[in-house]
Parts: C-alpha cells; sequence; structure tokens
C-alpha cells in the first residue's frame, strides 16, 4: 500500500514531463503557422503598395484578383498546416503511450511487489529465504535462462501476510508449530503451495510399522501412527464410528473400510459407474496410471490397484487424516486442492476419476481452469471419469454440459439424475460422465 503512494508521484512526474514536451510541440508548430501565414500577409501588403497608381482600374482588379486568389492559396496552406499538427497530436499521443509501456515493462521486480502490496523490507527472515531469489552458485543457467532462482510459493501467499509471517514462525531445526488447520486454510485461500520451513513437523510417539502390502488396502491402520491434534477425533475407531453421528463432515463414511467403501464401484446403475465396465471401453491392460481428484480415504486406488492400475490420490485433510490414512493403505496420497495445476506433464494419465469433488461449489471460471488441466494431462484417448456431478437442475443444461463439450471431451457415456433426499422441489441434480479425450 505504502509503495502505491510511492508510485504514483513518480507516474504523475512522468506524465506531466511528456504534457510538458507536447505543450512545447504544439507551440512550435503553431507557431510555424504563424510565421507562414504572416509571410504570405507581408507579401501581400507589399503588392498592396503598387496600386496606388490611378490610371488603371483594370489592374486595380487584377491586382484584386491576385490578392484574392493568394488569399485563398494561404487559407488552404492554414487548412494543410492545421492537418499536419492534427497528425502530430496523434503520433504524440501514440509515443506517450508507447513510454509509458516501455517504463512499466523495464520495471518488472517493483511492479510485482506493487501487485501484492508487499516490500521485501517487511518480510521475516524466514520468509526472505524462503521466497526471494537466490543466485545460483554456478551462475548464469542456460536452462532457465537466469542467474538466480525463486522458490516457488502461491501468489495469493502475499496477500495474507499476517498469517503468512505467523506461518513463518518457529524454531529453525526445531520442532514446527502444529499448525495444519491453519496451513491448510491458507492453502485454501490459494496460498499453495506454501513457502517451505526449516523445521521438522511433530512425529508420532509409538509409530508402529505399517500394515503389509496387500492386507493394507483393508486395514485400519494404527491409531499411534498419526498425530491427531489438528482433528476433532483423537482415534480412527472415532473416525469410523462418525458416520453414525448427526453433523455434516466431509466423507463422513469412509473411514470405514467394512461398510459402503467396500461395494463403491463394483456395480455399474444409473449414475454409479463400475470400474469393470469402464475399463471394457478401452483395450485390455491400456489404463495403467492415473488420478483421483479429491479420492477421499484412497477407495478408488485401492480398487485400481487390485487391477495393478496405479492412481494417486489427492486430498486435502478436512478434519480427518486422510492423507494419512491413504498412505497407511499402501496407495499415494497427494495434498493438493483443486485450484493447483496439476503436476503432471502433459498427455502422460490414462485415466483422471473424481467423485463429488467437482460439483457447483467451485466458481464457473476456476472449473473450467481445472478441466482443461485435467484434458491436458490425459493421454489422447484417456479417460476423465466425472463421478456425481452435483448441480442445480438450470445450471446443468445451460453452463456445465455446454462448458464439458468445451472443453473438447468425447462423451462415452452420460447419466443425470434428480437428487430427492433434501426434496423434489430443490431441483439439485447430479451428473456422472465416463469423457474420453480425442485421439487426435
Ligand atoms: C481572376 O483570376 C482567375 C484565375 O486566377 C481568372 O480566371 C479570372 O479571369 C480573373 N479575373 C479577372 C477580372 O481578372
Ligand atoms: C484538427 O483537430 C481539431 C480539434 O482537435 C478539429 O477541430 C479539426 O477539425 C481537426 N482538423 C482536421 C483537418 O482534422
Ligand atoms: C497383477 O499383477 C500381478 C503380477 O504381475 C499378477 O500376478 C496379477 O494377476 C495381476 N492382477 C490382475 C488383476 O491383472
Ligand atoms: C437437459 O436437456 C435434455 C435434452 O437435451 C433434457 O432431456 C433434460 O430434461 C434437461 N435437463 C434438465 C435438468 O433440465
Amino acid at each position: 500500500m505504502g509503495s502505491e503512494e510511492e508510485d504514483d508521484p513518480r507516474k504523475q512526474h512522468l506524465s506531466t514531463n511528456f504534457k510538458r514536451k507536447l505543450l512545447h510541440l504544439l507551440i512550435f508548430t503553431n507557431l510555424v503557422t504563424i510565421i507562414i501565414f504572416i509571410a504570405h500577409t507581408f507579401s501581400l501588403s507589399s503588392n498592396n503598395g503598387i496600386l496606388y497608381h490611378r490610371d488603371s482600374v483594370s489592374q486595380l482588379l487584377q491586382e484584386l484578383n491576385s490578392t484574392q486568389s493568394q488569399l485563398f492559396a494561404s487559407y488552404s496552406l492554414i487548412a494543410d498546416l492545421n492537418n499536419k499538427i492534427n497528425s502530430t497530436n496523434l503520433l504524440v499521443q501514440a509515443l506517450l503511450v508507447e513510454l509509458a509501456r516501455q517504463h512499466e515493462a523495464s520495471l518488472p521486480v517493483e511492479k510485482e511487489v506493487d501487485m501484492f502490496g508487499i516490500l521485501p523490507d517487511s518480510l521475516s527472515d524466514e520468509l526472505k529465504l524462503s521466497v526471494l531469489p537466490h543466485k545460483l552458485p554456478l551462475g548464469y543457467s542456460p536452462r532457465s535462462a537466469s542467474d538466480e532462482i525463486y522458490p516457488p510459493i502461491g501468489a495469493a501467499c502475499l496477500r495474507f501476510q499476517h498469517e503468512l509471517s505467523r506461518y513463518m514462525t518457529y524454531d529453525i531445526g526445531g520442532e514446527c508449530p502444529v499448525d495444519d488447520v491453519f496451513a491448510q486454510k491458507l492453502m485454501l485461500k490459494g496460498c499453495e503451495p506454501l513457502p517451505r520451513r526449516r523445521c521438522h513437523p511433530k512425529s508420532p510417539v509409538g509409530y508402529v510399522e505399517p500394515t503389509p502390502f496387500p492386507e493394507s488396502l483393508w486395514s485400519t491402520p494404527s491409531d499411534s501412527s498419526i498425530i491427531w491434534d489438528p482433528y476433532t477425533c483423537k482415534s480412527y475407531k472415532c473416525l469410523i464410528d462418525r458416520k453414525k453421528l448427526p453433523g455434516m463432515y466431509d466423507c463422513k463414511d469412509c473411514f470405514d473400510l467394512q461398510g459402503r467403501e467396500k461395494s463403491r464401484w463394483l456395480h455399474d446403475r444409473g449414475l454409479n459407474y463400475g470400474i469393470e465396465q469402464v475399463l471394457q471401453t478401452k483395450p485390455a491392460g491400456s489404463i495403467r496410471i492415473g488420478l483421483d481428484i479429491g479420492g477421499g480415504s484412497g477407495t478408488f486406488a485401492a480398487r485400481m490397484r487390485e487391477r495393478n492400475i496405479t492412481i494417486i490420490t489427492s486430498s486435502m485433510n478436512l478434519d480427518g487424516p486422510f492423507n494419512s490414512f491413504i498412505a497407511s493403505r499402501g496407495l499415494i496420497p497427494m495434498h493438493v486442492s483443486i485450484s493447483q495445476r496439476l503436476p503432471f506433464f502433459e498427455n502422460t494419465l490414462d485415466i483422471v476419476h473424481s467423485m463429488h469433488v467437482l460439483s457447483n461449489w467451485i466458481p464457473d471460471g476456476i472449473l473450467e481452469l481445472t478441466l482443461y488441466d485435467i484434458f491436458r494431462v490425459l493421454r489422447p484417448g484417456g479417460l476423465f471419469w466425472l463421478d456425481h456431478f452435483f448441480c442445480q437442475g438450470t445450471q446443468l443444461n445451460q453452463t456445465y454440459a455446454p462448458m464439458f463439450d468445451r472443453i473438447g471431451f468425447k462423451r462415452v457415456r452420460w447419466n443425470t439424475g434428480k437428487k430427492v433426499d433434501r426434496g423434489v422441489e430443490k431441483n439439485e441434480w447430479y451428473f456422472s460422465a465416463l469423457l474420453e479425450k480425442p485421439m487426435t
């Protein structure tokens, strides 16, 4: 904010400078006009001096005639000059715009600083280490075309300076604060990735080795395998029993591996597609690697793993140790929100699945970017299995169906179903879709 005050007068100064130059230019060109005009008038009056002969009226008329034509000539000359002044004006204006642009372009660092309303001086030392550029010890690198490197953090982080400072306050080399909930809130506001820290996360006391694979896929891990501080529940039993309690929890029943999780994706009916049926749409064995976005406790990846398909499961830890739980099953968790660009190269994944996470709570702009990103990472012929997308009836045909078509996916399957548990009059809908990235 302080930087804005600093910047404004400079811009003002710049533009007054240009205005002054413009004014000089105008005065100059106008002077030229006047001089030319006066020169003509002079030549007219000197001609007039010859007129005081009494004998020749016709000569007088002639002189008058020539004066008249000279007058017309000077009029057109003036018009001409006016034209030139006008076009000079336009040129000066264009130059001013261009110069202003160049001036801005020549100050990229200051501009970035302005954009976030933050000055390096206000950063704590730990934050500087984590955010500001570092010189490459071996000098200029053609790979990055630079001799320095900026550690990446989410652009939105710098909008939350107080939270960021709090996050970066800890004992260097010691134990990190248990601030998972706070840190995750920052991530969900767009501070993603978070800056790195020089501290050790709190470690569980009495940690036991994980259950061996493949039993781990369907086993509840030991309570001593994680830190419970960030969660309302303090044991896996509590998480499993949560399904019986009233209240809203994310993925309320998905820690109970003997309950509904056990039968997910095994049958194919309506909005519920079966894994077998989906895989059968492609040549046997051609679906090998993929991603489950917002995959809860990891059951989709577990079912795929049983078919020798490797799925990475992205998940947040919303009042539950989802990432730890997925990992304890012997599956790969990834702690990223749906706002972040997927860390995969283009045209690489065979399948992307997502259930309940993508829905109308996401702003249209972010959803469209997410869908394009999914399209990007899928290989040609790769599948996007959208499982239970929730929305209003009016949005279904007006917003979402056209959006999915616009991205460029080919529809393999498309099912809609009205959600009636909160009342038919609510006009709430789900749709499930199997979409394919075109081959060419
Ligand atoms: C005045 O000059 C025009 C050409 O400039 C000519 O056509 C016209 O005949 C002249 N008139 C007289 C009265 O000389
Ligand atoms: C030049 O600009 C002035 C005012 O901007 C306008 O009145 C005039 O018509 C213009 N002249 C020409 C030849 O475009
Ligand atoms: C998975 O791979 C293992 C080892 O290659 C093989 O024995 C097993 O039959 C495969 N399972 C399926 C469902 O293809
Ligand atoms: C959407 O459009 C289809 C026809 O294209 C129609 O059958 C369906 O009822 C519409 N759905 C909603 C929720 O309006």
